[in-house]
């Protein structure tokens, strides 16, 4: 009786692993393939995106070149970039004001204290000496490896709007 029971638990026991085992697989399959869809359709949907992507950078670039465009005739018209937008577009703004001191001398003392468009575009190119305010050229210094990599017209045109101030 002992030996009977033994074997039949034996019996099911292996049954019951074989079956589990045998479902578990499909399982396993099942899984796989919901995966292996779902991947494509993750693939067909990055495919997506990305192609709308492209589209849209496309647009921007179309944009883009329009602006270029356009901004190429006003500078056109106004023969070169003018001195207040380069001044604005290079940061001189954040220290210099036109008719207050801030960080940087007024733009109206500049004006005064050079007069001269050869000489404050030579300071502007980094070969002149500071004249307004020495003590604190440290400050301005860096500034010049901006203004030195400017053509001669931006250099120009950003020392008449200084003198431009009065
Ligand atoms: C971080 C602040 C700061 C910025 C940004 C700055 N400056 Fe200045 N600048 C100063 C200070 C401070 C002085 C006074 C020191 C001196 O006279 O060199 C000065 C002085 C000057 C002077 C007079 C130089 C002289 O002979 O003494 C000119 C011209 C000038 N700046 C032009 C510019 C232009 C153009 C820009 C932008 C490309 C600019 N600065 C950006 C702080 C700045």
């Amino acid at each position: 009786m002992k030996n009977y029971l033994i074997a039949l638990l034996a019996v099911v026991t292996f049954g019951l692993a074989s079956c589990g085992g045998g479902s578990n697989d499909k399982a396993a399959d099942n899984q796989e393939a919901t995966q292996a869809v779902e991947q494509k359709a993750d693939q067909a949907q990055q495919q997506a995106q990305a192609a709308s992507d492209q589209k849209a950078d496309e647009q921007k670039a179309d944009d883009q070149k329009a602006d270029d465009q356009q901004a190429g005739n006003d500078q056109a018209a106004a023969g070169g970039k003018d001195g207040k937008t380069l001044f604005m577009e290079n940061g001189c703004v954040a220290c210099h004001k036109e008719t207050e001191k801030s960080v940087g001398p007024a733009l109206k003392d500049i004006a005064a204290k050079y007069g001269d468009k050869a000489k404050l575009v030579n300071f502007l190119k980094g070969n002149g000496e500071a004249i307004v305010d020495p003590a604190n050229f440290a400050t301005m210094k860096p500034n010049l490896e901006i203004t030195k990599k400017m053509n001669d017209a931006d250099v120009g045109a950003l020392a008449d709007y200084i003198l431009s101030i009065k």
